[in-house]
């Protein structure tokens, strides 16, 4: 974990969300929307936190953000397209090393990209951006993947 502290505040976040989304939320945007308002308020190293739907083999198109003005379309590489085509969360620590990375604000210095599924099929994914290096780690994932789940019955 990278910081201290951290688990126990996403125990929190995943507690309030569940409250927020398990039978209230009315639609996929709805929760996917109150998912960036808690975390981005909440988790203070987020500078970006946002969904992008995957649309068609290597396209994304932004959803619902908070922070800085996003890119409203990534094409052909980046962060969350090979998180979209692995189905695999990418956590990378130093944007400038990752070579395909696409930068809508030079300020974004560590991100984490998390898959949303249905039926197996990846259809956004949560893209998290840092403006400090080395700000996600492998022990984000699992929290990260479970305030997905919590949309699971949503469309
Ligand atoms: N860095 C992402 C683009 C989205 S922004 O970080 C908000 C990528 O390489 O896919």
């Amino acid at each position: 974990m990278v910081q201290e502290g951290r688990k126990a505040g996403y125990e929190r976040i995943i507690s309030q969300l569940e409250g927020l989304i398990v039978g209230k939320s009315p639609n996929l945007i709805s929760a996917m929307s109150t998912i960036c308002a808690v975390l981005h308020a909440k988790m203070k190293h987020h500078f970006w936190t946002g969904f992008y739907f995957v649309r068609g083999s290597d396209e994304l198109h932004v959803g619902p953000y908070q922070g800085p003005l996003a890119c409203q379309i990534l094409k052909g590489k980046g962060v969350c397209l090979q998180c979209s085509t692995t189905k695999k969360a990418v956590v990378v620590p130093n944007v400038d090393l990752f070579p395909d990375h696409i930068a809508c604000d030079s300020r974004s210095k560590s991100e984490i990209a998390t898959p949303l599924s249905r039926g197996g099929i990846v259809i956004a994914v949560l893209d998290i951006d840092s403006d400090r290096l080395a700000q996600f780690d492998e022990d984000d994932v699992e929290p990260l993947s479970q305030i997905l789940a919590l949309t699971k019955d949503l469309e």
